[in-house]
């Protein structure tokens, strides 16, 4: 019995540790999943050809899968990028030398618009793209370098130790419940009009939008707070909306490289 009950403990702790650092497995397919409703036919095709038919949900955690192969190390602060509190541009001059998430995302853009590309690093940079697009997304991707987007700031999710990054990325996702596709099934909908204003912009200016969000979420706790039920309630309208966001733009984007 004491045996089992280790290996219970055990179990339950990798599993806490595990996947703390992107909007969880979910949070990426849900994003894809809106994204393919808004692709054009030229597009659908263009990537069931470069993707040999798997779907956008698919290859979207790709990029958090390569993490752990040191082959793949150099990707991994392409994942976020930071601004300093109240910072309300991307300084170039000081920006990440390794590489962030807007520069990724505008590498990923160039090369899928290179004719001359091939095939494989097309498929490698579309699964990246797929991926990188629901990361700028996620607030705490665009957080602050001083407590590593929120990673640094401890919280309890219910009873168990957390912290703001990790409640934003898959905590408050995964206590909803929903599957991706019921996720992307029960998106709000939109007029004409709201799509348009979403698909807006240059993908610099949906960095400092995230920004500005993460700016305001920094003062969503106090360090140490009990998070629950009532945190969920304020927030997780937000992050539906940016995962439909997210589709929205990630489709604009890939309709552009194709149309
Ligand atoms: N994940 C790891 N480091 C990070 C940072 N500085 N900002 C956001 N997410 C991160
Ligand atoms: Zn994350
Ligand atoms: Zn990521």
């Amino acid at each position: 019995m004491k045996k089992f009950l280790i290996l219970v403990i055990i179990l339950i702790s990798a599993n806490s540790f595990a996947n703390d650092n992107d909007w969880g497995k979910t949070g990426h397919r849900a994003t894809a999943e809106i994204a393919e409703e808004y692709l054009t036919e030229k597009a659908k095709k263009a990537i069931d050809r470069i993707l040999n038919g798997q779907g956008l949900a698919f290859v979207a955690n790709y990029a958090d899968d390569i993490k752990s192969d040191p082959d793949f190390r150099e990707y991994g602060p392409w994942h976020y990028v930071n601004l300093a509190e109240g910072e309300t541009e991307y300084d170039k001059a000081t920006a990440n030398p390794k590489g962030d998430l807007y520069q990724a995302i505008l590498k990923c853009i160039e090369v899928l618009k290179n004719e001359d590309a091939p095939a494989d690093k097309k498929e490698f940079y579309l699964k990246m793209l797929v991926h990188f697009v629901g990361d700028l997304h996620q607030p705490f991707h665009v957080g602050r370098a001083a407590d590593k987007g929120g990673n640094d700031i401890q919280v309890r999710w219910y009873n168990q130790g957390s912290n703001l990054h990790r409640v934003w990325d898959s905590q408050m996702i995964d206590s909803y419940q929903m599957s991706y596709t019921e996720l992307a099934e029960n998106t709000r909908e939109l007029t004409r009009a709201q799509i348009k204003a979403i698909e807006e912009g240059a993908v610099i200016d949906w960095v400092y939008e995230s920004g500005e969000m993460a700016d305001e979420l920094y003062d969503s706790v106090e360090i140490g707070e009990k998070l629950g039920y009532e945190y969920m309630y304020h927030h997780l309208p937000t992050v539906l909306k940016q995962l439909q966001k997210g589709g929205i733009r990630l489709a604009k984007i890939l309709n552009e490289i194709y149309g």
